[in-house]
């Protein structure tokens, strides 16, 4: 089976850090490498903990380049997400992973990504699921890398309610002038939205199976308390939103994921639809479709791959 080559772009994150883990722990994906950006804590604590995910799964052969601090345009006043990440972005767990030995590139992430697709035979699909600042970057920057791009599948937006606002999705609200530059730069689009990552739960009943599964799920359980806690009792949601790995799923297995092509335009100056993905799923405008939006998923087989995955990259290592 021909392998989907990525670059993820995260702001890890514990749905960020899952994220990691089913990239890597399922076969139908070849990561070339993984970049950071601010977004759910700082850009440092972000980039390490991407780095102690690796580490954490034993592969420290992905390499990892540092993002954008702040956002392109939008004065950056950090967002406090310390009740859905934890402090330190992990779940602040009691037994946290350990500083990581293994270090950044020491090129940004933008070079990072510029080079790997100069050097590449064939397009590459670019994974967002933070701020979409280092993507707009490259856009601007380096508009003769462009077909090398096969796609960007990103998470963010929604069709209609928000999580930062009551319109807007958090990644797309932390900078909303660079997802305005990516939704109009005509690459590929698919749009892994809050219509189905919310549905794409981790039941809470579902996690307690975590902890006997295997020795990575039961470290990812650890991590997951104030997740958990934060979808429960704030968000009212059936379960642990899997946000960032619907983009993963939705590339592995089109199948799972429900989805439209619509004409997508961001908000770059509504005084309360600031950050909205305005998504025109009835073509009102009548413009030609720029993204494919989720609007649902198929739930269990998708927890399924995510588990699948762990299992997978637990057998390969023996323990933390
Ligand atoms: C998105 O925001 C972040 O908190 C998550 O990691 C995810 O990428 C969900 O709105
Ligand atoms: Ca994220």
């Amino acid at each position: 089976m021909e392998k989907i080559k990525i670059i993820m772009d995260v702001d890890t994150g514990i749905d960020d850090a899952i994220a990691i883990c089913l990239a890597c722990g399922n076969e139908a994906f070849d990561v070339l490498g993984i970049t950071t950006t601010y977004g759910n804590r700082k850009l440092e604590q972000t980039t390490e903990n991407t780095l102690k995910i690796l580490e954490l799964i034993g592969r420290t052969d992905i390499p990892v380049a540092k993002g954008a601090e702040k956002p392109i345009i939008k004065v950056y006043e950090p967002e406090d997400y310390s009740v859905v990440h934890g402090y330190d972005g992990l779940g602040d767990m009691p037994d946290p992973l350990p500083t990581p030995e293994k270090k950044p590139l020491d090129i940004s992430a933008v070079e990072f990504m510029a080079r790997t697709l100069a050097a590449s035979e064939e397009p590459i699909t670019l994974v967002p699921v933070g701020p979409m600042t280092n993507v707009a970057t490259l856009i601007l920057t380096h508009p003769e890398l462009m077909p090398k791009i096969k796609q960007v599948m990103l998470m963010g937006g929604s069709t209609l309610k928000g999580n930062a606002s009551p319109v807007a999705e958090a990644n797309i609200m932390q900078d909303p002038e660079a997802a305005h530059i990516l939704f109009k730069s005509g690459l590929k689009i698919s749009m892994a939205c809050l219509d189905a990552t919310w549905k794409g739960y981790i039941g809470f009943d579902e996690l307690e199976d975590f902890k006997n599964d295997n020795w990575l799920s039961a470290t990812i359980y650890d991590m997951c308390g104030i997740y958990a806690e934060h979808y429960k009792l704030r968000m009212k949601n059936p379960g642990l939103a899997m946000h960032d790995s619907l983009t993963l799923a939705w590339l592995a297995k089109p199948e799972l994921v429900k989805s439209k092509d619509c004409y997508v335009t961001v908000d770059i100056d509504g005084r309360y639809t600031y950050g909205m993905t305005v998504t025109d799923v009835r073509n009102v405008l009548c413009h030609r479709p720029n993204a494919t939006v989720s609007l649902d998923v198929d739930r269990v087989p998708f927890i399924n791959m995510i588990k699948e995955a762990m299992a997978n990259l637990a057998a390969q290592k023996k323990g933390r």
